[in-house]
Parts: structure tokens; C-alpha cells; sequence
């Protein structure tokens, strides 16, 4: 079987979801964006840069004299905090809600526009009175409470690029990141709620900075949100509550180039130390905006918005602080799990605030489903009219099962792919216009040049794959890695020529959609053939047994590489012995011989990142009975002992 049989065979159902009738009939985005941009890239872009408020408007659009080193809209000078607060208080929109801030113990605070705006000012000013700059670093290690959102904009005011670390990052991994920015400022809070308990934040920002490299750091400002104990280094430490709240809530936004750094988000590689990945002003907000009006088709005046992802990662500074915000969003910010107190919590927030647009990532929808479609059932969920899947690429059955039990079978669902490295969205269906096929990004977005390409650099047709590459440079781009330029070339440039290589493989279906098919280091190679993990694990997932599968390739001395799955089976189905030959004759049945995993281990959880993706490296290690690799960027890493102690299982044999 070659590789595009099976994608044949993965699309036979033909499952096809043309858009609502109302939903078109009023999109924000209509077929002629495609053909504007198509016309003209530059002037398309130039156009989306006028959604902004510029206190200089730009004449120039890019500057790609000096590739792959790209300016957008260098001659501009604008305030992005302006832009995502101040405007809309000024257009008469002060009343609006901009947060529904719902914490995990079950408090809950509305603030809107008009609050937001002194809130960041406060806080604009008392990073000045600490003595930050423009320019100089803020590190913000917080839970997901409103000063998190409140910190990036107070930064964004003053021209201090921010560096969000993810709360659930050790002392290590933050004092690495301090370091490597060279942060004047931490903020952070006593702790958070996760599981229904108090998660102390403050011990891990002291340890860091005892680490070397974090000399830089004069202050540490401290949110009190769990009233936990909590050590004091007098003369660094500085409470947020004595510190803001006398501030004056009055506080003049300053214009700032387009190229002026906005933040750093650090993003780990596969090898050696985190990629401090360089977003600026101008062209990162022209993207954010723009892509969450197009892609959710916002309509700020009746819709709530809701992104589920932390603000530690990129989907939270683009999807919930500078695209939603900038277009004058109502949104929720909950703090917490989707399992406390109990498994509708989700659910139940949707129901409360009467979110329209739910964005969330296939990781937790297989949980969902995992847990059961009878949970969400229990809620009125009829407020949704749009949902929005980003992460990794979602498996059909997930897909149908979204739109089904959470989307009552009526929202249309856009799988949106893209990188902390691109800053925004790059490949996504539009609501109001794509005929959306289960599992497929399908098509750049207006303004974006993608394709997929085979190892010599040459497009590949209709119907096959290859590498994903961005052919043109995009305004919401990474300009660099911060500090090394030449791991920026090295990185993202040099694989192939005057493109951007993701590191993601991809096909093109006989209609030219694009199918992400994950990482290519992911791709495994049986009998000399290429098969993707991500194919595997979605035929297994479409079992009815099956709520989720990771894939992996693990040596074998006939066939190069034999195919072993890890699977976790749906609330209700058990694990009898015929199950695992049960699941390896539909994988065969779904995707051809040559694709029947050798090996099938049930278990109770996945090893994931934080940011829930599959972690195969570790998975390859238990299939090839190797000791295991790091460990220490996993969720949870009692997940693997679960994983080994279920080993040795006999292989089956054909
Ligand atoms: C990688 C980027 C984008 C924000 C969150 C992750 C994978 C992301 C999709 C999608 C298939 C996807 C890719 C990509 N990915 N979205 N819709 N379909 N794969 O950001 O941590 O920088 O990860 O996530 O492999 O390269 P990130």
C-alpha cells in the first residue's frame, strides 16, 4: 500500500459539512479576500493593517531586502496595548465585557473594557516605577488569572517585550529562560488552583533565580492569589496589591516602531536549549487580528469567545490576548482543569457565560470523549455556533465526535494550523465559506503561501506528500531567535532553498487540501514504506472502542521498522483478549496490511507535554525496551511507570 492509498482510504467516507446558511450569508470573510490576496499579497496585507490604529501609518509594506530577516510595515509606529484596550473605550465601548474570568475554586470576576484600561495603565506604571523601559525584559510566570492578561498589555504599553513562561515550568526550565532573555522584572503570583487545590508558584521563581545566568532580575512583583505562605526576599520582592492599586490609573500609551519587540516565547527544540522565538508589534497584530476576525468570524457586539489554552503557550498571546483583544472581544479566562470539581466544567462554563466560539485542542476532546458523551450532554451547549481545534492535527473521529456532542451537529469547525513560530494562523478552512473535510487544515489562508513539497525541493501533485513549507514571508513571521540569528538560518532556512521549512509532513488530497500528517521526524518507514503515525492513530481511533492512540515506529530487524500503538480505550469498553486483534484487523481493514500495528498496548493515560502533545520519543523507548529519555517536560511522570508496568506484552505475530 503506498501512503496515498491510505489517505484514499481515510477520505472514502466523503464526510463533507458545507457552511451553515446564516453563518455565510453574514461572514466576516468572503471569497474575494482569496482573490484580492491573490492579486496583489502585499496590498492585501497593507489593506488587513488598517484594521489597526497606527499613530504613524505605514507607507511601506515589507521589506525583505535581507531575507529571510523580514520588516512589515517598518515606517509605522503604533501601540499595541492601545490598539487592544484604549480604542475601544474610545469608540464609546467602555461598558463591554472583555473578560469573564472564571477561577477554578469557583470565583469569578467581569471586567470590562473600561476597567481593563485603567488596570494596565496601573500596571504600566508600576513597571516604570521599577524602573522598566523600553526595551528591557519582563518575565511573567502566572497562573491563568486576569493579571496575567493584564501584565502582557502593561509590558506591550511601555515597549518591555514580555516573556510568558508557563506556569507548570520548573525552577530549571525558568531560570533557563530568565536567563537567556535577561529579565529585569519576574511576575508571578503566591500560586494557582489546579485539581481543586492551591499549586505554590513563588518557591520555583526563588529557586531560579539562585541558578547563575538570572543576576539580571532587580524585582520580583508577587499577585496574591491563593493567600498561601510565602517566603520574602526583602528589597526584590514587591506584593502587586501594594504596589498597583495606588498607581494612577492614568497612563499615556507611547508609539512605537512596527519592528519594536512585542515578546519572546520560548519554544523547545528537539536537542539542546530552548528557541527564544522573536515576535514584533506591527505585522504579528495586522496577523492576530485579522486571522481571529476571519477564522471566527468574530462579531464583537454579541459573540463570546472562548480559547482554552494557557497564556503560557502562543495560542494564548494570539487567541486570547492580541487577536480577540484587539478586535474588541467578549471572552473567557478560566484558571483551571477541565475536571474540577467534576468532569462538565467545561461544559458548565459554556452554559454560563453563553460562549458562541469555543477554540480548544484535540488532546482534549479525545478526553472528552474518553469521558464519555454523556457529560456535555448534561449542559446546554446551544449557544455554540462555531468551534476551532489547533495543536495537532485532529484525528476524523475526534473531529466528527466535536462537532456532533459539542456542536450539536450544526457548527462548522475549523482546524487551524500553525506555530509559535508563525505567530498565527497559516492553514484553516474560513466558517463562512469552506465545505470542511474531518481532519484536513485545507487551505492558506488569504494573504499565505503553503505547499507541500518532496525532497528535492519539487511542489508535489495533487494526491501526494512530502514537507510542509511557507513559500512567501507572512506578517505575524518570527524575526529571529533571540540572540542567534544564525540557529534562526540554520533552523528554519537551510533545509530548503527561499523556504521556510515547519518541520511538519503533509499531503495534498485530489482537491489540492492540505492534510498535516505531524512532525516528519514522527513518520516511520515499514518494509520501505512510509507511513504516518498520525494515519495510524486516527484509523484506531475511529474503533468505537477507541478514545485515543499514539503511534510509534520501533526498530525491528525484518521490516526496518514495526508499527507499535499505545491505546486508551473509551469509558465504557474493556480490555478482553481479543481486543488487541480486534483493533489490528480495522487498522488493516482502514488503512491496508502493511499498516496492522505489531504491537497494541492498552493504557490508562499518554505521555504529553504540557501543551498535550504526544511525547513519542519516550513511547519509542518503552517499544524498543530502551531506559527512558528526559522526562521532565511530561505532564505527569508517574504515566510512564503506569506504561512499563504493563510490559512485557507479547508481540502478536501475524
Ligand atoms: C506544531 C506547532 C499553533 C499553536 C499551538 C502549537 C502542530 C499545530 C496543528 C493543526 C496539525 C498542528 C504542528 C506544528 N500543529 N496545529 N491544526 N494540525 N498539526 O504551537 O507548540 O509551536 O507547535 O503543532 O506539528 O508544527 P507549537
Amino acid at each position: 500500500m503506498s501512503s496515498n492509498e491510505s489517505l484514499a482510504n481515510l477520505l472514502k467516507e466523503e464526510r463533507r459539512f458545507a457552511p451553515p446558511e446564516e453563518l455565510a450569508a453574514a461572514a466576516n470573510v468572503t471569497a474575494e479576500a482569496y482573490e484580492q490576496a491573490a492579486a496583489d499579497r502585499l496590498e492585501f496585507w497593507a489593506a488587513q493593517a488598517d484594521r489597526l490604529t497606527w499613530s504613524t501609518k505605514p507607507t511601506e509594506t515589507l521589506d525583505w531586502s535581507n531575507p529571510p530577516f523580514a520588516k512589515w510595515f517598518a515606517d509605522g509606529k503604533l501601540n499595541v496595548t492601545y490598539n487592544c484596550v484604549d480604542r475601544h473605550v474610545e469608540a464609546g465601548h467602555g461598558d463591554r465585557v472583555a473578560l469573564h474570568f472564571e477561577g477554578e475554586p469557583g470565583d469569578a470576576r467581569t471586567i470590562t473594557y473600561a476597567q481593563l484600561k485603567d488596570e494596565v495603565s496601573r500596571a504600566a506604571n508600576a513597571l516604570t516605577e521599577l524602573g522598566v523601559t523600553a526595551g528591557d525584559r519582563v518575565a511573567i510566570y502566572l497562573p491563568m488569572i486576569p493579571e496575567a492578561v493584564i501584565a502582557m498589555l502593561a509590558c506591550a504599553r511601555i515597549g518591555a517585550p514580555h516573556s510568558v513562561v508557563f506556569g507548570g515550568f520548573s525552577a530549571d526550565a525558568l531560570a533557563t529562560r530568565i536567563g537567556d532573555a535577561d529579565a529585569r522584572v519576574v511576575i508571578t503570583a503566591d500560586g494557582g488552583y489546579r485539581r481543586g487545590k492551591p499549586s505554590a508558584l513563588k518557591p520555583a521563581v526563588d529557586e531560579a533565580l539562585t541558578k547563575p545566568g538570572t543576576e539580571g532580575v532587580r524585582s520580583v512583583l508577587v499577585v496574591r492569589r491563593t493567600g498561601q505562605e510565602t517566603a520574602w526576599a526583602e528589597g526584590r520582592d514587591v506584593w502587586w496589591h501594594d504596589l498597583v492599586p495606588r498607581q494612577s490609573d492614568q497612563h499615556t500609551p507611547q508609539a512605537f516602531d512596527a519592528e519594536h519587540p512585542l515578546f519572546i516565547l520560548y519554544t523547545s527544540g528537539t536537542t539542546g536549549k530552548p528557541k527564544g522565538i522573536l515576535h514584533t508589534t506591527g505585522g504579528y497584530l495586522t496577523q492576530a487580528s485579522y486571522t481571529h476576525h476571519a477564522v471566527f468570524d468574530l462579531k464583537p457586539e454579541t459573540d463570546v469567545f472562548w480559547c482554552t489554552a494557557d497564556i503560557g503557550w502562543v495560542t494564548g498571546h494570539s487567541y486570547i490576548v492580541y487577536g480577540p483583544l484587539s478586535n474588541g472581544a467578549t471572552q473567557v479566562l478560566y484558571e483551571g482543569t477541565p475536571d474540577s470539581p467534576h468532569q462538565g466544567r467545561w461544559w458548565e462554563i459554556i452554559q454560563k457565560y453563553g460562549v458562541t466560539i469555543l477554540y480548544t485542542a484535540p488532546t482534549a476532546i479525545r478526553t472528552y470523549m474518553k469521558w464519555g458523551e454523556d457529560i456535555p450532554a448534561k449542559f446546554d451547549l446551544s449557544s455554540l455556533r462555531l468551534l476551532g481545534s489547533v495543536g495537532e492535527p485532529i484525528n476524523p473521529e475526534a473531529w466528527v465526535w466535536y462537532r456532533k456532542h459539542i456542536g450539536a451537529d450544526r457548527t462548522p469547525i475549523v482546524d487551524t494550523w500553525w506555530q509559535t513560530e508563525t505567530g498565527a494562523m497559516m492553514i484553516s478552512p474560513l466558517p463562512g465559506l469552506t465545505t470542511t473535510k474531518p481532519g484536513s487544515a485545507q487551505t492558506p489562508l488569504p494573504g499565505i503561501a503553503a505547499t507541500v513539497i518532496d525532497d528535492e525541493g519539487n511542489e508535489v501533485p495533487n494526491g501526494s506528500g512530502g514537507y510542509l513549507v511557507l513559500t512567501e514571508p507572512w506578517p505575524s513571521m518570527l524575526r529571529t531567535i533571540w540572540g542567534d540569528d544564525q540557529r534562526y538560518l540554520d533552523t528554519y532556512w537551510s533545509r530548503f532553498e527561499n523556504r521556510y521549512f515547519a518541520g511538519d509532513g503533509a499531503k495534498k488530497d485530489e482537491d489540492g487540501d492540505i492534510w498535516l500528517l505531524g512532525r516528519v521526524d514522527d513518520v516511520m518507514l515499514v518494509s520501505g514504506h512510509n507511513i504516518s503515525t498520525t494515519e495510524v492513530e486516527s484509523a484506531l481511533v475511529s474503533h468505537p472502542k477507541v478514545a485515543e492512540a499514539a503511534v510509534v515506529g520501533a526498530s525491528d530487524p525484518t521490516t526496518g521498522q514495526a508499527i507499535a500503538a499505545f491505546v486508551i480505550l473509551r469509558g465504557s469498553a474493556t480490555e478482553d483478549e481479543n481486543l488487541v486483534e480486534e483493533l489490528r484487523t480495522h487498522v488493516a481493514k482502514q488503512l491496508g496490511p502493511i499498516a496492522k500495528p505489531k504491537r497494541i498496548l492498552p493504557v490508562a493515560e499518554l505521555p504529553k507535554t504540557r501543551s498535550g502533545k504526544i511525547m513519542r520519543r519516550l513511547l519509542r523507548d518503552v517499544a524498543e525496551n530502551r531506559q527512558l529519555g528526559d522526562v521532565t517536560t511530561l505532564t505527569d511522570s508517574t504515566v510512564m511507570d503506569l506504561i512499563q508496568s504493563k510490559l512485557p506484552a507479547a508481540p502478536s505475530e501475524d
